[in-house]
């Protein structure tokens, strides 16, 4: 029997990961599910961000549902002892090479967007973002003062086969939707995006019917305003991953909107939102639980194998949403109905029919 080890993590993480828990255990009864610590509340109960008995245990169930990580608690300690650590280990040492954060605008959400409304409408793309290499994990790294200046270093490095491997979970991404890959570079200015591009070429030659262009990471953040339905697939080294998907979540209404699944062999997955952990709102019934909830209908899909289920999900929260009602962080206007975490998870329950 498939399990799944939660790991609600910090600030926000609980009250949603609770949500998200309870929806799992309608639609999909059979599976065992645990609980462990993950971040700031690790750091605090185990003296360490992410323990080897967790992370043993995420291994042995091989599917994860994470909240969130870190706080203002836990800011002042050096990067290496960090709540986003355990996140950046768990992802490593599972093996989570590939991380693909989906932004599309829900009809009932268009007027939630910071954006114009016909510059959303039709926004339907994938960041795909490599994970596990890249400046996060590269060395050297770290502080390497001389002579009295203060001075810090970090590496941005792929090897051909870490772009490879992440190049043709792009193409298979784009194979089964809208046949394009954007690649995501600075090879204007970067070595190590000039080979990622060009690795990415010999890939494409595999995918004859899927399109490749190439496009500059800060030109696609501009396009990305103008222009974000042209975009199907985005292909994007770790960093600039991470900044675009933030960018392409508030398109799409809020960030709390954007769930994301981390994948790697078979069998193995870590699913979460894309927001942080929120320690403004923390514990106020405020925060938005649909992320955590979309990122079920992931864990459904790419980690459990039962895409029908993953379908019911997404049509609940768009049930609950064209009702009108809404967290705090989409309200919009004086027709909607604000709920909080725990009534939206609810809501969307029930929705499942
Ligand atoms: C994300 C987050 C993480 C990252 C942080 C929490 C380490 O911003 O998943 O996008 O930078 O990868
Ligand atoms: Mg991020």
């Amino acid at each position: 029997m498939a399990g799944v080890l939660l790991l609600p993590g910090d600030g926000i993480g609980p009250e949603v990961t609770e949500e998200a828990r309870a929806l799992l255990v309608r639609v999909a009864p059979d599976v065992e599910l645990e609980e462990g610590l993950v971040g700031g509340c690790a750091i605090d109960a185990e003296g360490t961000p992410l323990s080897d008995a967790t992370l043993d245990r995420a291994r042995a169930c091989g599917l994860v549902l994470l909240g969130a990580v870190g706080g203002p608690r836990w800011d002042a300690l050096p990067v290496e002892k960090r709540p986003e650590k355990g996140l950046l280990r768990i992802r490593k040492e599972l093996g989570l090479f590939a991380c693909l954060r989906p932004a599309k605008v829900i009809d009932a959400l268009a007027d939630a967007s910071p954006l114009r409304r016909e510059a959303v409408v039709g926004v339907d793309l994938i960041v795909v973002r490599e994970l596990t290499g890249g400046i996060y994990y590269g060395e050297p790294r770290g502080r390497s003062d001389r002579d009295g200046t203060r001075r810090a270093l970090n590496t941005m490095v792929y090897d051909e086969h870490d772009i490879a491997r992440i190049a043709r979970v792009a193409f298979e991404t784009a194979a089964g939707r809208r046949r394009r890959v954007t690649n995501i570079h600075k090879a204007n200015v970067l070595e190590v995006c000039k080979l990622w591009n060009e690795v990415v070429e010999e890939v494409a030659r595999d995918y004859p019917d899927v399109e490749l262009e190439h496009q500059l990471v800060d030109s696609a953040a501009m396009v990305l305003l103008r222009d974000a339905p042209r975009f199907d697939v985005l292909l994007c080294p770790n960093l600039f991953g991470d900044i675009l998907s933030d960018e392409a979540a508030m398109i799409t209404g809020s960030l709390g909107m954007l769930a994301s699944a981390s994948i790697g062999e078979p069998g193995r997955g870590l699913f979460e939102p894309v927001h942080g952990s929120a320690p403004d709102i923390a514990g106020q019934d405020k925060a938005n639980p649909l992320a955590a909830i979309l990122s079920v209908a992931l864990l459904l899909e790419h980690g459990l194998g039962r895409p029908e289920e993953a379908a019911r999900v997404r049509r609940a929260v768009e049930r609950v949403l064209d009702e009108g009602y809404r967290t705090l962080d989409l309200a919009r206007g004086p027709h909607t109905r604000v709920l909080g975490t725990r009534e939206m998870g609810k809501r969307v329950r029930e929705a499942l029919s």
